[in-house]
């Protein structure tokens, strides 16, 4: 069996004395697969993200990580231990294309209906070369997997990122059985047909070169069907979510992703985390909390999160002096100006909050961009309100991981776009994510809760949760194959 997703379980850094010191990879995808991939004893083939990343798959045979090298570098173990981590050495300037041109920037913010607030694409020459990055990008990704792949074995292709292996692996290696999973949402029609044609058909045929296409949510499968229908005139069933086209048939399959309770419980109680939520203790000062945890990601929708919480003290003076709002963030993709303005944006706002509120013993909202998971735990322990209000989002996995760990039980405000209110609507404060004021009402709710209704729903929240842990979800794509 083959993994190959652009993020891998591990990534490198360069520290202050020219070191290499290893992290282990951030998102939702390398959350899901680390634990499982390693156990089954998979090859997952990544992309080498960085010169740290180059440097470290050139120091092992093949750019191959074994086992115990992964052990070795991570240090902290992610249940990677098992994987084989091929890191593919994929030249810079090729890499951005792909990366951070074609799937960054254009595919991500197209999935997420992100245009034209942030991002007004414009497709000329740049973007043809770009797009042949991408093109070659996918091409390096195939024909590893084509060279490593054992007859008639079973590859996972992940993500958005490698939207054209499964077409090409079908002329490379037509033995193989092949799956794609999109962690993201999948754009409407009216939305996506503004791609270019000739990327709108081939990101589709190139996903449609796979047996099996898996989504988080039934509605993102859908959009999928429908722009299978609409751009390439393809044969949709939409009752047995199946496509037809070019003499071939893809099935479609929805499979939630959720979290391993005990894992988690296990992870949250180490040393690291302790020792963090103690500090946040004492700052606290028995105060109640809304907490976030995101990656400073546009979508995430962190600056109206900060409005609401505004909205919160201006409109309900109870709660000023007794609330801090616990915003932890991860850095994530700084090499885009959009995100650098995003959390430039974030900051500001925050600080703006904090000029208008703020007190000598009182600091209304506790803002950190760090690469810090153990802080990121120790919140989610002592949140009483977990806020999750992302513009779109597959799934989001911080809605499910709070509520397994909120000490005292946390009511959880989540927007009804992410992929997670299909599952955790019932017992969720939903919330549009574009109404300020209602996001502001539903923290208001949240903060007056009978303890009881709190606690009652969030073991609810934390069964649903767990209810499909990553092996579940993983088992369920392997077993799509046959
Ligand atoms: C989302 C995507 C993943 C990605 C993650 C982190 O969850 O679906 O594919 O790995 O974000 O983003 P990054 O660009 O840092 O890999």
């Amino acid at each position: 069996m083959l993994v190959a997703s652009n993020r891998g379980p591990v990534t490198f850094v360069r520290a202050e004395d020219g070191g290499l010191v290893p992290r282990r990879g951030g998102g939702g995808l390398v959350s899901g697969l680390s634990a499982v991939a390693g156990a089954t004893g998979a090859l997952w083939v990544c992309a080498a993200l960085g010169d740290a990343d180059r440097e470290a798959s050139r120091s092992v045979p093949g750019g191959r990580l074994a086992p115990h090298d992964v052990d070795r570098h991570l240090g902290e173990p992610v249940g990677a231990g098992h994987a084989v981590v091929r890191m593919l050495d994929i030249d810079a300037l090729t890499f951005h294309r792909a990366y951070d041109a074609v799937a960054n920037s254009t595919l991500w913010f197209v999935h997420h209906l992100l245009w034209s607030t942030a991002f007004t694409p414009v497709f000329g020459a740049p973007f043809t070369r770009e797009w042949e990055g991408y093109v070659a990008y996918n091409r390096t990704f195939a024909e590893a997997v084509a060279e490593d792949a054992a007859p008639g074995a079973k590859v996972l292709v992940q993500d958005y990122h490698l939207s054209l292996v499964p077409g090409m692996l079908r002329d490379l290696r037509p033995d193989l059985r092949t799956a794609h999973f999109s962690h993201t949402p999948w754009a409407p029609p009216d939305y996506y047909a503004l791609l270019p044609a000739r990327v709108a058909r081939s990101l589709l045929e190139g996903l449609l070169g796979a047996d099996h296409a898996g989504f988080l949510s039934v509605r993102w499968a859908r959009a999928f069907l429908d722009c299978a229908e609409r751009v390439l005139g393809a044969r949709v069933d939409r009752a047995a979510l199946t496509v037809e086209h070019a003499g071939r048939t893809t099935r479609l399959g929805v499979h939630p992703l959720g979290v391993d309770g005990a894992e988690l419980r296990e992870r949250a109680a180490r040393p690291d985390v302790e020792a963090r939520r103690a500090a946040l203790a004492e700052d606290l000062r028995g105060r109640r909390t809304v907490v976030r945890v995101d990656r400073t990601e546009l979508s995430k929708n962190i600056v109206r999160g900060l409005l609401a919480f505004r909205e919160l003290l201006r409109g309900h003076p109870e709660h000023v002096g007794e609330v801090v709002h616990v915003a932890f963030a991860y850095p994530s993709r700084a090499e885009l100006p959009e995100y650098r303005e995003y959390t430039a944006a974030v900051l500001r706002v925050a600080e703006e909050i904090n000029d208008e509120f703020g007190t000598d013993d009182w600091q209304p909202v506790v803002l950190q961009v760090e690469d810090d998971y153990a802080r990121s735990l120790a919140a989610y322990r002592l949140a009483d309100v977990l806020l999750v209000n992302p513009v779109r989002d597959g799934m989001n996995l911080v809605a499910k991981e709070g509520p397994v760990l909120a000490e005292d039980g946390c009511a959880l405000v989540l927007s009804t776009e992410a992929g997670a209110a299909e599952e955790l609507g019932g017992d969720a404060l939903l919330v549009n994510p574009y109404d300020v004021g209602e996001t502001a009402d539903a923290l208001h709710r949240a903060l007056t809760m009978p303890p009881e209704e709190r606690r009652s729903r969030c073991r609810r929240l934390a069964a649903a949760a767990t209810a499909v842990p990553p092996e579940r979800w993983f088992a369920a794509q392997v077993d799509a194959l046959g």
